[in-house]
């Protein structure tokens, strides 16, 4: 690990001094190689995590998807040139890297997340440290080899594999600036901890506990589509899987008996692995023994649920969604919002107003609207409120601002002393 680190560290000086654009050609070429290996690559995390084919090619699209949008900003970062308030002055913004960056990522989605912290870090100048997810170190492999392949210099991103004990580590280690850390909760809060200890920054994306809402005048046919798709796709083990169903008392049984006929086709990809599927049947037992009932097995809906029950509070990362029943959009808005994270909610609904005040209301880092809360696009910033992190977003250009310094000039070319704040006041 210390080797690694070093090596990132070496590196910096020459990677942030090639020109920005240079960076983000390499970013292209990866772009291009990514989308020549899609095949590949998709059934390198079938092979590891287990996702789908058709879902895993999903993951790798947004991994190419995120190297062409970083790749252009290679040749825009925009800072911002303001007035000075004084005479003969000039002033301006830029972003400068912050230097080395440690990267701890997930197994889920062991290529999209991954792109979504190394591209900007790196087109903005930033070398990095990539512990990846022991359960998929052949996808961290193949995608460092491609980076190399693009052009790539050596040093510049380099992989560290173990456990906890080497993430734990890696934060540690003197030369990391910054650690972005996608995970639990319980161990994002021990990163930041660390990081406030050694004044470090820390980008933390931590989970979700997500929401659908269906209103009484919703299209059901397409909140059901919405529904399965979000909670049962990827086995429900994204952080933005929908485990959460609220919905209006008037369409519930409607509703209800139409996910459970689709439900009951349905089939899914497996679970990472035991722990995960017994973690789910412990969640349903108890849920069960709280008054809940179970409608289907395997992928699991469960209903009379009451907001405040462990199995609608907590994360479950798995195929659970629980239904819960309320009398208004207002209640709705109340009992999506009542919850310990803040990702992704979504509501269905034909009437424009209500979907504007639900735009407002719902106090989560991403809303839908007649979508389900899976889906996210590379171009908008992802993160969420509360729980799920600490207020950092990746992707978008939210992602230059957490993978970023700003540093400020003023350039005084009037020859003189000029005074901010006493020379700009009339006389
Ligand atoms: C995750 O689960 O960690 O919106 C990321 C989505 C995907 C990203 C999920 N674009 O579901």
């Amino acid at each position: 690990m210390v080797t690694q680190v070093e090596q990132a560290a070496n590196a910096f000086p020459s990677w942030r001094s090639i020109p920005a654009p240079r960076r983000g050609e390499i970013l292209f070429r990866f772009a291009e190689l990514l989308k020549s290996q899609k095949e590949e690559l998709a059934a390198l995390i079938t092979v590891e995590m287990g996702k789908l084919p058709l879902e895993a090619g999903g993951e790798v699209q947004e991994a190419i998807d995120m190297a062409y949008y970083m790749a252009g900003e290679g040749r825009r970062s925009f800072g911002q040139t303001v007035p000075s308030e004084l005479p003969d002055k000039f002033a301006m913004s830029l972003r400068e890297p912050v230097g080395v960056v440690a990267m701890i990522t997930p197994w889920n989605f062991p290529v999209a997340v991954p792109s979504w912290k190394l591209l900007p870090a790196l087109v903005l100048g930033n070398t990095v440290v990539w512990k990846p997810s022991p359960r998929t170190p052949q996808c961290a492999a193949r995608l460092v080899e491609l980076l190399t392949e693009a052009g790539l210099p050596a040093g510049v991103v380099n992989v560290v594999n173990g456990g906890s004990e080497v993430g734990e580590a890696l934060v540690r280690a003197p030369q990391v600036r910054l650690v972005t850390f996608t995970g639990s909760n319980a161990v994002g809060r021990r990163v930041a901890v660390a990081c406030a200890e050694l004044g470090k920054r820390c980008a933390l994306e931590l989970g979700g506990k997500n929401a659908i809402i269906v209103l009484d005048d919703a299209d059901l046919d397409l909140a059901v589509d919405g529904i399965v798709w979000s909670a049962f796709g990827t086995g429900g083990q994204r952080c933005t899987s929908c485990s959460r169903v609220i919905v209006h008392q008037a369409v519930r049984a409607k509703l209800t008996e139409m996910l459970v006929a689709r439900v009951k086709q349905l089939q899914i990809g497996p679970l990472i692995d035991a722990a995960a599927t017994q973690r789910c049947e412990e969640f349903v037992r108890e849920a069960v023994a709280a008054g809940a009932r179970r409608l289907t097995t395997g992928p699991t809906l469960l209903d009379n649920v009451t907001p405040a029950m462990r199995v609608a509070q907590e994360e479950i990362f798995g195929p659970v969604c629980v239904i819960i029943e309320v009398g208004s959009p207002e209640e709705a808005a109340r009992v999506n919002n009542d919850v310990p994270y803040g990702l992704s909610s979504s509501i269905y609904t034909r009437d424009v107003n209500r979907a504007f005040v639900a735009l407002r209301e719902l106090t989560t880092g991403i809303v839908y609207v007649n979508a389900g809360t899976t889906g996210s696009e590379v171009q908008l910033p992802f993160g969420g409120t509360r729980g799920t992190g600490n207020g950092a977003r990746e992707a978008g250009q939210a992602a230059l601002d957490t993978f970023s310094e700003w540093k400020t000039v003023y350039v005084d070319y009037s020859g003189r002393l000029q005074r901010a704040q006493i020379d700009t006041s009339p006389a």
